[in-house]
């Protein structure tokens, strides 16, 4: 480019019209141009554009203000190019193009039209935006070359849309000043974030820095706002954009949404009355308005102490001296052997959308439906809250779940939450309360029509007195296996009642040498039990339910309790049981070992 004739014509054209102000002017044709301490103001008398100083700062800087709040600067051109002395211009070239020239230096600034323009024009329009457009009769008048609004530095005033441009791809961000001092773009940026569902969020380099909840439609899920009496916001979503503005209800007032230095993002207006900038807020807060200020699997409540917890089927890593971020873990090992519950999360901030699967069609139900199918999801939620309907399911770790502050309003989200400890001692219980009875009843059932038999068997041949001492224990303990299953192949009327042997009192008495001393291994709460030996060699226990106690039909269920628990441990079996002539005899299998000693004895 030819700057230096370029820039002599303009050293000349600084000499000729030195004398004329242009002072109230909105426009900059391509023969005027503005020097330092001249100014292009609004129609309105809204917004400035001149140059300034930042605070104790010597640099100069081409920049727009509220015309009423000067030290309040919305906009600045040449950011990271600070002009030394007071001798800079701006004006806009032949090719339609705002250039800022300083003397010494040349260029420092231009902006980058590249069409064929006829008759360029800037102008600084009324609600801030510094527009360049082409003033001959055959182009459309509001089209734009060139918008200052769609290169924002760190502050959003009413009409500026945040979010991308897809047909120039364009992303238009805020970018803080380095400091209150420097406008040169510092490490924080703001701007809408569109991935899965939009929200705004802030991020110091590339780091998110803190998020709002979704679009609802009006505001952002569990963000502050005074969408209601004070401005509204928009989000627009087609094919040419998505993009995020707000517009205040009193549209003379004076408002921005400003990320500063510390990347603290704060919507201010302009109080008349007492000629200061009113915050309405700044995010985020110290706490849990940053970024997984928690940790991953928490929830961050700032009225709460502590204000770290682990969500709900989560369980801290150690108890010892956490410190923020705190580790949460799944508080069951595996995770496919979660239980089937959700636990319902009132009123929150979601956590991040990252690894989240959306369906806008699903509903809630088949939302929950659906996230019980994988054992990876770990939660859902309403993705359109106003509408509660559409359905995100979350896999991957939960981030950035919070309490809002007072009463702005959250959503909804439901854990699936693993079978806790005291859920499996529940199932244990369940387990018990109904399949014991379904075991026991059969057996009682069973005992019962072998009583009658025994009665009837008393008469029948004498075969049945050796039945126990011909017993073999491991063909019974075979049968023994088949005890809730179909009848015995063999035939034999004792197949079907397989499970519990019915065994002549004659035989069990002929095993322990008619109940002897010697025989005799002990006594327990029910009885005494003795040693019986088979005709094979094998031995047996062989437990006598006292009568004399006057232990009847109860205990004798108290000690099937107990036998049916042992055996599901696999540590005793039963082998059968003697009921004649008023005794009640329980056959057992003898494990010569101190702990069998203890469950037929010790109760
Ligand atoms: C402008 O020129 C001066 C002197 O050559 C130099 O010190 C200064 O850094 C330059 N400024 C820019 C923005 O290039
Ligand atoms: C200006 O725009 C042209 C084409 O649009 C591009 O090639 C060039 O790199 C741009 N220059 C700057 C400084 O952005
Ligand atoms: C724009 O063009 C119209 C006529 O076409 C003219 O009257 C007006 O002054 C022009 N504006 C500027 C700023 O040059
Ligand atoms: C921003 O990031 C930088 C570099 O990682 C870090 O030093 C700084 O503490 C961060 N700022 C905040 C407020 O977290
Ligand atoms: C929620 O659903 C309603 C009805 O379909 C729709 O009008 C609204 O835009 C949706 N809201 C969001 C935030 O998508
Ligand atoms: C916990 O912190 C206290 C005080 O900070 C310290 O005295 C103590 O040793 C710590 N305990 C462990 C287990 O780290
Ligand atoms: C969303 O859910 C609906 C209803 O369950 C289903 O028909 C559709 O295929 C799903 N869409 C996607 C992208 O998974
Ligand atoms: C569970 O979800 C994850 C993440 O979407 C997916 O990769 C995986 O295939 C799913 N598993 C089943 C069984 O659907
Ligand atoms: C998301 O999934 C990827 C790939 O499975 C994993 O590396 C990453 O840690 C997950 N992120 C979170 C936040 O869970
Ligand atoms: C909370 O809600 C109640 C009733 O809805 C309202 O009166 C109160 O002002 C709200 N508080 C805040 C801090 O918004």
């Amino acid at each position: 480019m030819a700057i230096l004739p370029c820039f002599g014509i303009f050293c000349s054209l600084i000499f000729l019209f030195s004398m004329k102000a242009s002072l109230a002017a909105d426009t900059m044709t391509t023969a005027s141009f503005i020097r330092d301490g001249e100014k292009l103001t609004s129609s309105s008398q809204r917004f400035e554009l001149g140059f300034f100083s930042p605070g104790k700062s010597k640099s100069r800087y081409l920049g727009i203000w509220f015309r009423r709040v000067p030290d309040t600067v919305v906009w600045v051109a040449n950011r990271d190019r600070p002009i030394s002395g007071r001798n800079a211009v701006l004006t806009i070239s032949n090719n339609g193009n705002l250039v800022l020239l300083s003397q010494t230096n040349g260029t420092i600034w231009s902006t980058n039209v590249s069409s064929d323009v006829k008759n360029p024009v800037a102008q600084l329009r009324d609600d801030g935006n510094l527009v360049i457009r082409d003033n001959s009769s055959d182009s459309t008048a509001e089209s734009y070359l060139w918008q200052s609004f769609d290169h924002p530095s760190d502050t959003l005033l009413q009409d500026m849309k945040l979010g991308w441009d897809f047909k120039s791809g364009l992303e238009r961000l805020l970018s803080s000043w380095q400091s209150a001092e420097d406008p040169s773009p510092g490490r924080y940026t703001y701007g809408l974030d569109i991935h899965v569902l939009p929200k705004m969020c802030t991020f110091n380099g590339s780091v998110k820095f803190t998020c709002s909840g979704q679009w609802d439609g009006t505001g952002f899920v569990s963000a502050l706002s005074y969408t209601n009496f004070i401005y509204k916001q928009f989000m627009t979503e087609n094919k040419d954009e998505f993009v995020y503005w707000y517009e205040a209800y009193n549209r003379p007032s004076i408002m921005t949404l400003k990320l500063n230095p510390s990347g603290f993002v704060t919507r201010q207006i302009w109080d008349e009355n007492s000629n200061k900038w009113d915050e309405l807020f700044s995010v985020p807060d110290q706490y849990c308005g940053k970024y997984g200020y928690c940790g991953a699997n928490t929830i961050c409540s700032l009225d709460q102490t502590p204000m770290c917890e682990c969500l709900e089927g989560f369980k801290l890593k150690s108890q010892v001296n956490q410190t923020r971020p705190i580790k949460c873990e799944r508080s069951h090992s595996s995770e496919c052997t979660r239980g089937t519950q959700f636990k319902k999360l009132d009123n929150v901030k979601a956590p991040d959308f990252i690894n989240v699967s959306l369906n806008q069609s699903m509903n809630l139900e088949q939302c929950a439906a659906e996230c019980l199918k994988n054992c990876t999801c770990k939660a859902y939620a309403n993705s359109n809250v106003t509408e509660g309907s559409g359905c995100l399911m979350w896999y991957g770790d939960l981030l950035d779940s919070r309490r809002p502050i007072r009463n702005f309003t959250g959503q909804s989200v439901y854990l699936q939450v693993p079978t806790s400890e005291s859920g499996n001692k529940k199932l244990l219980w369940i387990l018990v309360v109904l399949v014991l009875p379904l075991v026991l009843l059969p057996s009682f059932y069973i005992f019962c029509r072998r009583r009658r038999k025994c009665k009837e068997k008393e008469t029948e041949n004498t075969e049945t007195n050796q039945d126990l001492l011909a017993f073999d224990i491991n063909m019974g303990i075979t049968t023994r296996t088949n005890e809730f299953g179909e009848v015995n192949g063999d035939g034999k009327d004792k197949g079907k009642d397989s499970w519990l042997p019915l065994f002549s009192l004659a035989s069990v008495a002929a095993a322990t040498e008619n109940f002897s001393m010697q025989c005799k291994l002990g006594e327990g709460g029910f009885g005494p039990v003795y040693k019986g030996r088979l005709f094979n060699g094998q031995e047996v226990a062989v437990k006598r339910l006292s009568s004399q106690s006057g232990q009847g039909l109860k205990e004798f269920k108290n000690e099937m309790m107990l036998i049916a628990e042992l055996q599901h441990r696999n540590l005793v079996r039963i082998l059968g049981c003697c009921v004649e002539q008023g005794e009640k005899i329980l056959i057992l299998e003898y494990m010569p070992n101190k702990s069998l000693d203890v469950y037929l004895f010790g109760m």
